[in-house]
């Protein structure tokens, strides 16, 4: 089959060679961009008279039937026409004739590529945006049902002090928060065309690049040609936002994979987001959780993987840059994907209040009272630390928590202590005196999420 390029060649490469360098496998998720970046160019065109309005109208009517194809999933697309342009140029031509070669008037694969990821990106990066918040609402949701629900909070995974169950839970809130804050600021730079910039030159076509970019819905056109075609800067950037997001989703993965098990027990997925096994009856895995886990290893090697793509590549335009797009497509698939299963998996899972009560009452996770409780009666803090220390010694030795020494024994220790401490002792005070801003304590809790209601714009 000759190529669209084919002019200058003498001969044809062999299928396997076309096979390689071929993107269509991968690159016709981009159709209906290219389809609109067409549309926008043309009709640019014939109101700068670079093309009359009767080819404008032929191409046109074109490009709207192969949408429709399009939408209809009717397209077939073949290797042999390399990428999403040149596939859908060729048929283009066949279905309207040779009118149609006009379209790639002023223009280059080079800029037409970069448009096209440069619109498909602008609409993903709201749907992620869009998917963040639902999200951060089931969390918020679960969370206003906890406030009053006291929990061992843990530093080295070692019972450090009891919490409120919704302030961890909204710890979650507001790494997400900052994420979408992410996505939504580099939209400012995924918003600018790059298409006028032609292969690299610019166009000696008199074209009007601001009425592409307005017909576009762009906000910005690219100010140097040799930047538009070579600028991978907005993937990467969303690469990085979306690593930094599966952190995030990965962290609390990770979280309610512990939960879920026999040992903590502080959960229960619901079945609806569990598997169980093909040999052992009495499983249920958090499947769902540990997958997201797992898939937070594709995204950052999609991120890797790009910026080593870039590095050594001299301006502008280079064939390397056609390796752009799996990994982001990847990304925006697993992180689509990812969101929505979390949102489901945090809305339906149950807590298991009782297990949280129990918990947090047979440990020593209230010393750090004690030792405030000292230094509040004037003891240097160091000194409080150093006596809890012992007390907390001291029942290690007879199998008790602090609640459950007689107050003689603790007078052992300093005078200072009185029979007001146990009421300090309780978990459940612990956790309301921790009042300081942004703190658990239930009252900043309850602010807090009144916060984090103005944060959900969506709804
Ligand atoms: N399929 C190519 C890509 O994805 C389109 C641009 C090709 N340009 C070129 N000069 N070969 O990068």
């Amino acid at each position: 089959m000759t190529k669209l390029w084919g002019g200058r060649f003498q001969k044809s490469a062999e299928s396997w060679v076309d096979e390689f360098g071929a993107s269509i496998g991968f690159d016709q998720q981009l159709v209906m961009e290219d389809i609109e970046g067409s549309i926008a160019h043309v009709t640019m065109l014939g109101n700068q008279g670079i093309l009359d309005s009767n080819d404008v109208e032929q191409i046109l009517a074109g490009l709207a039937e192969l949408k429709i194809k399009a939408e209809a999933g009717e397209l077939e697309f073949t290797v042999a026409n390399e990428d999403i342009h040149l596939n859908l140029e060729k048929m283009l031509t066949d279905l309207i004739g040779p009118v149609g070669g006009k379209l790639h008037t002023g223009r280059s694969r080079n800029d037409q590529v970069a448009t096209d990821v440069h619109l498909f990106l602008k609409k993903r990066v709201n749907e992620v945006v869009e998917l963040i918040e639902i999200f951060q609402k089931a969390i918020m949701e679960k969370a206003e049902q906890h406030v009053e629900t006291i929990a061992p909070g843990y530093t080295h995974l070692q019972r450090a002090q009891p919490i409120s169950f919704a302030h961890h839970l909204m710890a979650y809130f507001w790494m997400l928060e900052r994420d979408k804050e992410r996505f939504t600021e580099s939209m400012k730079r995924i918003d600018i065309l790059p298409l006028g910039a032609g292969a690299m030159a610019g166009t000696t076509f008199p074209i009007d690049r601001e009425k592409t970019a307005q017909l576009l819905g762009f906000s910005n056109v690219y100010a140097n040609s040799m930047d538009a075609v070579s600028d991978r800067d907005f993937i990467v950037e969303f690469l990085s936002n979306a690593s930094l997001l599966m952190t995030h989703l990965s962290r609390f993965a990770e979280e309610i994979i512990i939960w879920s098990t026999d040992e903590f027990k502080f959960i229960e997925l619901d079945d609806a987001f569990s598997t169980g096994s093909s040999i052992m009856p009495q499983k249920k895995n958090p499947d769902m959780a540990e997958l997201i886990r797992g898939k937070t290893g594709r995204v950052y090697g999609n991120l890797i993987g790009l910026l080593t793509v870039l590095k050594g590549t001299p301006l502008t335009y280079n064939k390397d840059m056609q390796e752009d797009k799996e990994g982001m497509f990847d990304t925006v698939h697993t992180i689509l994907g990812a969101l929505k299963i979390f949102e489901g998996m945090v809305r339906t899972m149950t807590v298991n209040t009782e297990r949280l009560h129990a918990a947090v009452h047979s440990d020593f996770s209230n010393a750090t009272e004690l030792a405030d409780y000292l230094a509040t009666k004037g003891m240097p803090f160091r000194e409080a630390h150093e006596v809890t220390g012992k007390l907390v010694f001291t029942c290690i030795q007879k199998g008790i928590f602090l609640l459950d020494l007689p107050l003689e024994e603790m007078r052992c220790e300093s005078e200072l202590i009185e029979e007001d401490v146990y009421d300090v002792l309780k978990p459940h005070a612990a956790v309301s005196r921790r009042n300081s801003l942004g703190g658990t304590g239930f009252d900043q809790v309850r602010l807090q999420l009144e916060k984090a209601k103005t944060c959900l714009n969506h709804f």
